[in-house]
Formats: structure tokens, C-alpha cells, sequence
């Protein structure tokens, strides 16, 4: 496994992370989650990235089981805060309140006294910037939070809170958290020449998008049991990539692979880890082989022809659009 500093911080990550959204405390099985991240640990991966919100807080405890035992210093725990964790009110958002409450609750269910990582998991139209900003900076004062960083915020999102951060001092935010892959590449014409100039990392989810760069779902075909495309809470979010245009032109990636002797999704991993600006690949697994297949995409190079090839296959069904970066228009 090769590592990576998380931007320009002095924290260094592996540069293929291992995420639980979806799978721990909800599709797999607890014995599975803990064999995918045994099978992580195995591989060199040390950077774990989970949510507060994930399979209704169960993803965290989950993952703090997982990794009990484990010597606390060879790991980055990586969770957000955002998206509502109960009924009440105050249970969702960026406001002062919900930070501090929701990363107690993000330390005992992760059995840990500090995340390496808080990301705001949206932006919070409801919340003064500044308010979100203090709270964070206060837990990093506390020992509690050791990085801050956001995610899915759009260039001028992140600008508006570097200024404010070295305005008053806060701790700068280090790291967004951006869906990125072959077919979804928004971030590349703001986010990313932004987050360079900053010095800001990418930690990008869904690099294989959720399954469907691995080329096993095939046009006019139903998905393989199993499969995400199956899962009932899955299924509601895999759904919007399985047209049978996208699917066709995944499949014409297939002769792309063999020829560099890589996987389909070593290969979509690979891809994401080609623009410096991605500090980490974020992957997910529900089984330890799939964990062992991608980490396989550490350090791998593609040359300007084979990303040529790439273009020229998915170039019509690939989404460009920085507009398509949005946080909701009122708190969750
Ligand atoms: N910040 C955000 O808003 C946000 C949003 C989403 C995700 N994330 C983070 O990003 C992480 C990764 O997201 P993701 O799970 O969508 O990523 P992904 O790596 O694109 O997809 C993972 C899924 O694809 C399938 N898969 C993975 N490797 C495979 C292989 N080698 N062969 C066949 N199938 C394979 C598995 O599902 P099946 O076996 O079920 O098909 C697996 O659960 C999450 O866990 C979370 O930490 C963040």
C-alpha cells in the first residue's frame, strides 16, 4: 500500500481507504464487516472512513468493533456530522449544538477518544458558516477532532470558509469529500483547481460507483444476487447509474483492463488515484476478496494513451457538470 498526506496537512492516509455506507449494520452481516476491514488491515490500509449517519449510527458501532483491539496510533478514523441522527429538531445540521452532541456520540459508538477526521457531510444553509466553523475549531482545541474537512461542497462553498477560518484564526479545513470516479468527474473543473491552490485533498467516494465499474451488471440483465443493485436501501442510490447506456460503454472498458493485466475495478480505482489532488480512494466491500482485488489499484500508473482509451469509451455518458455538486436547499 502507498500513502498519501491528506493535502497539504502533515497526516498521512493510505491512498486507498476502506468506507462501511450501506454495508456495516445494514447489508452485510457483522462477521462480514469485520473480515472486509481484518482483510483492509491485512492490506495496508489504515484509513477507515464512516459516518454518523450511516445505517442509522449502527455503521460507527459497527466499525468500532471491528477495529477494537488495534493499535490506535497505526489508524485514521474518519466520520461526519450532518444528515439527521434522531426525530428531534436539533438532530441534524452544522449548528454548534449538533456538532458537539453528535461527535460524543461518534466517540462511543467508535469506542475512541479522537477522529483523525471530522467532515461536515453537507453544507448547512441554515447554520451561519462562522457558527460551524467555531464548533469545529472547539473540538479540535478539545483533543476531540484532530482534522476538519467538508464534503460535496461546491468551490465557492470551501473559498467562503477558508476566508473565514484565516479571518479568525480557525483551524483550516484540510480535506473534501467529493463523489469521484470515471463516469462522475464535477469536482474537476472548480473544486479541484480550488482545493490545489489551498491546499485541500479529495477523499473520493464511490470510485467504482457503488459496483457498476466492476462491469458485473450487464445491460438488459438483472443484477447479480447480491449485489447492491439488490439491496433495499442500496438499490434506492446504485439505481441512477444503471442505465443500459452506461452499462454498454463499461463493458467496452473490458478489453482496456485485460490489456494492463487489471481488474475492472483495480482499474477504476487506479483512475481516481491519477489526479494528485486525491489524497485517498475510499472503497467499499462486502466481501474481504473484493478487498483484496481493489487495494491491488495502490500505485499503479496509466499513461496518457490508456486514459485516452478511457475518454474515448465513456466520453458520452461521463458527467461533468460543477453545478451537479449541491447540498440541500434546507436542512434534511
Ligand atoms: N461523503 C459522502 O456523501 C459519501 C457518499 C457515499 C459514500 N461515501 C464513502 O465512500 C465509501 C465508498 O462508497 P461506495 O461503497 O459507494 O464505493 P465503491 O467502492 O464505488 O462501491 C463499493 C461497492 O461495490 C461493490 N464492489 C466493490 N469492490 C468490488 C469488486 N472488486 N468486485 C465486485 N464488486 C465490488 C460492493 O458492493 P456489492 O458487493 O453489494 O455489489 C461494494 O460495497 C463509503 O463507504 C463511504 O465511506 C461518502
Amino acid at each position: 500500500m502507498e500513502y498519501r498526506h491528506l493535502g497539504r496537512s502533515g497526516l498521512m492516509v493510505s491512498e486507498i481507504s476502506y468506507g462501511n455506507w450501506i454495508t456495516h449494520g445494514s447489508q452485510v452481516e457483522e462477521d462480514a464487516a469485520v473480515e472486509c476491514v481484518r482483510a483492509a488491515l491485512d492490506e495496508g490500509i489504515t484509513t477507515f472512513d464512516t459516518a454518523d449517519v450511516y445505517a442509522g449510527t449502527r455503521a460507527e458501532e459497527v466499525l468500532g468493533r471491528a477495529l477494537k483491539g488495534v493499535r490506535r496510533e497505526s489508524l485514521e478514523i474518519f466520520t461526519k456530522v450532518y444528515w439527521p441522527t434522531g426525530e428531534g429538531k436539533n438532530d441534524r445540521g452544522l449548528s454548534r449544538k449538533h456538532i458537539t452532541e453528535s461527535i460524543n456520540g461518534s466517540l462511543r459508538r467508535l469506542q475512541t477518544d479522537y477522529v483523525d477526521l471530522y467532515q461536515a457531510h453537507r453544507f448547512d444553509v441554515e447554520t451561519p458558516l462562522e457558527e460551524t466553523l467555531r464548533a469545529f475549531d472547539d473540538l479540535v482545541r478539545q483533543g476531540k477532532v484532530l482534522y476538519v474537512g467538508v464534503s460535496e461542497w461546491s468551490a465557492d462553498q470551501i473559498a467562503r470558509a477558508l476566508k473565514i477560518a484565516d479571518e479568525m484564526g480557525f483551524d483550516r479545513l484540510v480535506s473534501n469529500q467529493p463523489q469521484y470516479s470515471m463516469l462522475w468527474r464535477v469536482i474537476e473543473s472548480e473544486v479541484v483547481p480550488l482545493c490545489e491552490k489551498e491546499g485541500l485533498g479529495q477523499i473520493v467516494w464511490s470510485p467504482i460507483a457503488q459496483g457498476v465499474l466492476t462491469g458485473k451488471y450487464l445491460p438488459g440483465q438483472p443484477p447479480p444476487a447480491g449485489s447492491r443493485a439488490t439491496d433495499s436501501t442500496g438499490s434506492g442510490f446504485i439505481n441512477r447509474l444503471m442505465r443500459d447506456d452506461v452499462l454498454r460503454r463499461v463493458q467496452d472498458l473490458k478489453p482496456i483492463a485485460a490489456d494492463l493485466g487489471l481488474s475492472m475495478a483495480q482499474l477504476a480505482v487506479a483512475w481516481v488515484l491519477q489526479n494528485p489532488n486525491v489524497s485517498s480512494a475510499i472503497v467499499g466491500a462486502t466481501k474481504p476478496e473484493q478487498v483484496r482485488d481493489n487495494v491491488k489499484a495502490t500505485g499503479v500508473k496509466l499513461d496518457a494513451e490508456v486514459l485516452k482509451k478511457i475518454d474515448d469509451v465513456l466520453e458520452p455518458v461521463v458527467e461533468r457538470d460543477p453545478a451537479k455538486t449541491v447540498s440541500p436547499s434546507s436542512r434534511p
